[in-house]
């Protein structure tokens, strides 16, 4: 069991916050991604939950107690680092069984532990080998075995594959994946990569300048993003995003700006304003249509990605991109129009830039803990 609660955690250092307020309710059995840009917070975060850095205010629990001020060896939490940090001088085996020798365990029991370990991630030809002697997933590896040979309730992890190249990350994602899944064990997971936050996640925390922008899984943050900061965030590339103005046509609403005038499937309210807004639509909801008036522009550049192409048009003062089949059929240059489903159109508050509320049939709650609900035992 491992359930842990974030209370509005903030952590200065000199009058800089690096993390500001951060609540967060994360399950038993969760695989919860922080992710964010450089800088955001998130390794602090991280660390304060292993108890490496203290928070300047707010409480940490884990299963209901209070932890803020454990020492981190006596939470019951693995921390993986990007560096593998193994012992270079200790072989595989004595790296992985480092934590229960530290705990003083019976030395029989240590090599049974050590060798189930070792099997469930493959590494059972290798404990004879020192670090040197290994590749960086097979290192990976051993710093994953040796976070799982306590058994803890929850494993934190920090950018844990940011330092293979592409083949093995999409392998070793799989294996966290199905580790996950086997362990049914608390994940924290920091990273910067949206693609491993998106199909590792059953939750993910977006991080902005130390806050969380918004807190949901992949689909909800990616599909019904709060902000222009997770819309521009996700997706790659990102969400088209431009300033617009909603105006009424007879029983309807558009979206308008120069060079675009697109439906948006929804009624004015009997009170309703022309109101500036920040427009957004994901380059892949976007379609190139002669007949189509939703935008209408010039292609400026054309991009090969293989399997798809991604066409630049400029429309008025407005830079869209879209993404469509290989091959689009369009050159630099050339005149386009473009389709777009009102449903996929989204909309923010030109200030704020939250989600406009009235644009949801139902609004989409953040789902943070009420402070009310967390209990100290
Ligand atoms: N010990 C420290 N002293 C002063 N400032 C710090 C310290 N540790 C982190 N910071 C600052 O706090 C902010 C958050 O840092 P943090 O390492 O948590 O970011 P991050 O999201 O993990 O970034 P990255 O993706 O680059 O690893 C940064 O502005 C950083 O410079
Ligand atoms: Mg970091």
């Amino acid at each position: 069991m491992a359930r842990l609660q974030i209370d509005t955690v903030s952590k200065q250092f000199g009058a800089d916050y690096a993390v500001r307020e951060v609540s967060l309710d994360i399950a038993d059995g969760e695989f919860l991604v922080l992710l964010g840009p450089s800088g955001c917070g998130k390794s602090t975060l991280l660390r304060m939950i292993a108890g490496l850095e203290e928070p300047t205010s707010g409480r940490i629990l884990l299963d209901g107690n209070d932890i803020t001020t454990e020492a981190p060896q006596r939470r019951d939490l693995a921390m993986v680092f990007q560096s593998y940090a193994l012992y270079p001088h200790l072989t595989v085996a004595k790296n992985i069984g480092f934590p229960l020798r530290a705990r003083r365990r019976p030395r029989a029991a240590i090599a049974q532990r050590v060798a189930e370990v070792a099997a469930t991630l493959e590494l059972s030809e290798l404990l004879e080998r020192r670090p040197a002697a290994l590749s960086g997933g097979q290192r990976q590896r051993v710093a994953l075995a040796r976070a799982m040979v306590r058994d803890p309730g929850a494993f934190l992890m920090d950018e844990p594959l940011s330092n293979l190249d592409a083949k093995l990350r999409s392998a070793t994602r799989a294996e966290l994946i199905a580790l996950h899944r086997r362990l049914g064990a608390t994940f924290l997971y920091v990273t910067h990569d949206q693609v491993e936050a998106m199909t590792m996640a059953t939750r993910i925390a977006l991080l902005n300048g130390g806050r969380v922008e918004q807190v949901g899984t992949p689909e909800e943050l990616y599909d019904r993003p709060r902000t222009t900061f997770v819309a521009g965030f996700l997706g790659a590339p990102p969400m088209n995003l431009f300033p617009a103005q909603v105006v009424r046509d007879g029983e309807t609403l558009r979206v308008r700006t120069d060079g675009i005038d697109a439906a948006l499937g929804l009624s004015p309210g009997a009170d309703f304003e022309p109101t500036e807004v920040i427009a957004g639509i994901r380059p892949e909801r976007l379609y190139l249509d002669d007949a189509a008036t939703a935008a209408r522009g010039t292609v400026t550049m054309v991009e090969n990605l293989g399997s798809e192409e991604l066409v630049h048009i400029t429309a008025g003062a407005v830079e869209l991109c879209v993404r469509a089949t290989r091959p689009a059929g369009v050159r630099a240059g050339e005149a386009v129009g473009l389709r777009a489903a009102p449903g996929d159109i989204h909309l923010f508050d030109k200030d704020s830039g939250l989600r406009l509320r009235w644009q949801e049939p139902e609004p989409v709650e953040m789902s943070l803990p009420d402070a009310a609900a967390v209990s100290v035992a």
